[in-house]
């Protein structure tokens, strides 16, 4: 029983966790993995990216994965997509969630999209309304929400004004996102009290990569403003091609027991969540399942 409450962990290795991977993964040790993190306990799982494979040559395989990916009664498979023809492709495989991708930072956005932070929202009107006819959520990530790995320090205000955008056009939740991983306890600190000034914390997610080691802590911040969703990556796999100096997400075998020792409920079971780390950890190093 927790003594604190529930806390969802969005796990977004299958997706963030491999992407920046250099050696081509195969389909069925990425379906593996997600099968492995369905059977710990894990109920949100992003599975893929339905981008351009020229951009991001390691989700190429999209189709195979979210048509080979398990299902099991109250797990949720989401995918990336960055516009109409990625959502409509996601949506024929069978995703479940759809996962819409802005950021505060415009040099960001077109180095990642193409485009600029305006014509990226844009883009997602279809998206939502795509979704909406079948019925399925939509997410928002705002990349850069601390620092942008081109323009520096990225103001408050501009995160704001982007979850806003989001959640205007539909999102049902705003994933804030430390891009990079260097954000300190205070920093979030900061951010949180301006977004929480525009959107509840109840349709905040956090998104940690932990480059500075602070991403704990950094969830410490985000649990006091009643943010109880996070994003985390099995092994501490990640990293964005896009975002130079990006290390990997935080590790959701250390943000499980972290919550567990603050009397929190994840639902994942630390013991089956070994086995997905052990097979992240040989798909980072270039074996898969039957090497
Ligand atoms: P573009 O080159 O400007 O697009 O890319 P375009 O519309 O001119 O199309 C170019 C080609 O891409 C065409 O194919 C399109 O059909 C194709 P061609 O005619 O040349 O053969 N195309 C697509 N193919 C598959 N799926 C699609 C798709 N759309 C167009 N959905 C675009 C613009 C947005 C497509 C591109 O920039 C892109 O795919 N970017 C994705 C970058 C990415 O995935 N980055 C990593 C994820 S974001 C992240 O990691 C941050 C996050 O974790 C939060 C955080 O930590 O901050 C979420
Ligand atoms: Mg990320």
């Amino acid at each position: 029983m927790s003594q604190s409450g529930n806390v969802t962990i969005v796990e977004v290795g299958p997706r963030d966790g491999l992407q920046n991977e250099k050696a081509v993964i195969r389909s069925q040790d990425k379906v593996a993995l997600i099968g492995l993190l369905a059977d710990a306990g894990l109920r949100r799982i992003e599975a893929t990216a339905f981008v351009s494979p020229k951009w991001v040559p390691q989700m190429a395989d999209h189709d195979q994965v979210m048509r080979g990916a398990p299902r099991r009664p109250g797990l949720v498979l989401s995918a990336l997509v960055p516009n109409e023809k990625g959502a409509a492709a996601a949506i024929e495989a069978g995703v479940e969630e759809l996962a819409v991708f802005a950021s505060a930072s415009e040099t960001f956005a077109r180095k990642n999209t193409n485009c600029t932070i305006a014509q990226s929202i844009e883009r997602f009107g279809p998206v939502i309304a795509l979704a909406a006819a079948h019925g399925l959520p939509v997410r928002g990530y705002v990349s850069c929400a601390i620092d942008c790995p081109y323009e520096g320090e990225i103001e408050p205000q501009a995160v704001r004004d982007v979850s806003e955008r989001l959640i205007g056009i539909g999102c049902h939740e705003v994933a804030v996102s430390d891009t990079i991983g260097r954000a300190s306890p205070g920093r979030i600190d900061r951010m949180l009290a301006e977004v929480t000034q525009g959107i509840a914390a109840s349709r905040l997610a956090c998104h940690f990569h932990d480059t500075s080691g602070q991403a704990l802590a950094n969830i410490d911040v985000a649990l006091a403003f009643g943010v109880r969703v996070f994003d985390s990556a099995v092994g501490g796999l990640g990293g964005c091609p896009y975002a130079p100096g990006a290390a990997g997400n935080v590790a959701t075998e250390a943000v499980v027991a972290h919550l567990a020792a603050l009397g929190y409920d994840t639902g994942v079971d630390a013991d089956k969540l070994e086995d997905a780390r052990a097979l992240a950890l040989r798909l980072k190093a270039g074996t898969g399942l039957r090497d």
